[in-house]
């Protein structure tokens, strides 16, 4: 099992969905930072579940406790661990369907894989409630990042079928900074009310839907990436694929590179003073695994949710056959809503660990 991720800007997870707590410890905060106690509670207020009928119902306040690597308001230097309590815990929603294998999700395969032994209740480790010390240590790392001028941005860009202007092309103003900020979903204003109506379909016909998440990195300096196998793209890619649900990821252009001619397809590359620049930027900021700063963008593409009432067939291991299955329990009707948070703190922890190894 690997629960850590980075090189120097280190964090390592732990926690179930319905154990006592989640939480976890991160390594490479500089001795003597004042953390920013207030970015960090709004980052996991963005990500809190149980706000309206557009998320899970589940009523989690994610109040932290910073339990070692923090005194006198000042980071030690040392491993700082935190826990989260997991307060609105209903396990009993799960023991009608604890014999079933629910489609989509991780109870077959976390079941061989660990021989049984592993808690099923609420997804137990595979829930994305392990994101909430993403998020939080995200929090730190966008911190780091800001005293070094670097700001990163997430949106949804698609629900289902509808879609919002991409980072390809928004101009970032203060309006559109303020508007991604939002308390409770990242979506420009115009599009929002659309794209949460198709969310509140989905939920009440039982179902769900899938989103993409765009992330955008800005004032990257040129030179963080560490080919081969650690580029910009591998590390991003690394961290965007353990967020749970998260299915498809491409890096500007993506998959449309392939329908382009290289002519169309180049930055064509030009000097604007001391700094060199890009007329376009298809290759989303990132040249052979380096930065080469313009700003980096990317798309998550989420999956819709696995665990829906609308009845499905699936295995039944206690009986040995396939049968209907209605998921009870409280589930997200669209996990790409909750995951803009999780995406920024994923490209924060990212950008922060490169930064760091470029300094070694
Ligand atoms: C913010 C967020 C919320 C999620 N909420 C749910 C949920 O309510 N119900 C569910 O079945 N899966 C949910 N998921 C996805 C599952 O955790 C994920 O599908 C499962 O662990 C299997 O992993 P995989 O889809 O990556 O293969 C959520 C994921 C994220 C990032």
């Amino acid at each position: 099992m690997s629960s850590q991720i980075g090189s120097v800007y280190k964090l390592s997870l732990f926690g179930e969905s319905h154990g006592h707590s989640i939480g976890c410890v991160i390594e490479g905060i500089p001795a003597g930072t004042n953390l920013d106690i207030d970015l960090i509670k709004k980052r996991l207020n963005q990500r809190r579940p149980g706000k309206d009928k557009y998320s899970t119902p589940r009523g989690e306040r994610d109040t932290f406790e910073i339990i070692s690597g923090y005194h006198n308001d000042m980071t030690t230097g040392t491993p700082l661990c935190v826990t989260i309590k997991n307060i609105d815990k209903r396990s009993g929603d799960y023991k009608k369907t604890d014999a079933f294998w629910r489609p989509g999700h991780a109870d077959f395969t976390g079941s061989v894989k660990y021989n049984g032994a592993n808690d099923l209740r609420g997804g137990g480790h595979f829930s994305a409630r392990l994101t909430a010390p993403i998020v939080f240590a995200g929090a730190i790392a966008e911190q780091l990042l800001a005293e070094k001028g670097i700001e990163i941005l997430s949106q949804i860009q698609t629900v289902n079928c509808i879609t919002a202007e991409s980072f390809e092309s928004l101009e970032i103003t203060d309006n559109i900074r303020q508007m991604l900020d939002a308390e409770d979903y990242a979506i420009q204003t115009p599009i929002k009310e659309a794209m949460l109506k198709t969310v509140d379909e989905a939920r009440r016909d039982k179902d769900s839907v899938g989103g993409i998440v765009e992330g955008l990195i800005l004032n990257v300096p040129v030179g963080l990436g560490e080919p081969f196998f650690d580029s910009f793209e591998s590390k991003l890619a690394h961290a965007m694929f353990s967020i749970p649900g998260m299915k498809g990821l491409s890096f500007g252009k993506g998959f449309d590179f392939t329908s382009m001619r290289g002519s169309q397809a180049n930055d064509m590359i030009y000097k604007s003073g001391i700094t060199v620049k890009t007329m376009t930027n298809n290759n989303a900021g990132i040249n052979g695994g380096i930065s080469n700063g313009m700003p980096i963008w990317f798309k998550c593409a989420f999956k819709p949710t696995a665990s829906i009432s609308k009845t499905q067939k699936t295995y039944n291991y206690e009986t040995h056959s396939v049968e209907a299955l209605s998921i009870e329990g409280r589930h997200d009707p669209c996990i790409a809503l909750r995951a803009v948070p999780i995406v920024k703190a994923m490209s924060a922890i990212v950008t922060y660990d490169l930064y760091r190894e470029r300094q070694i």
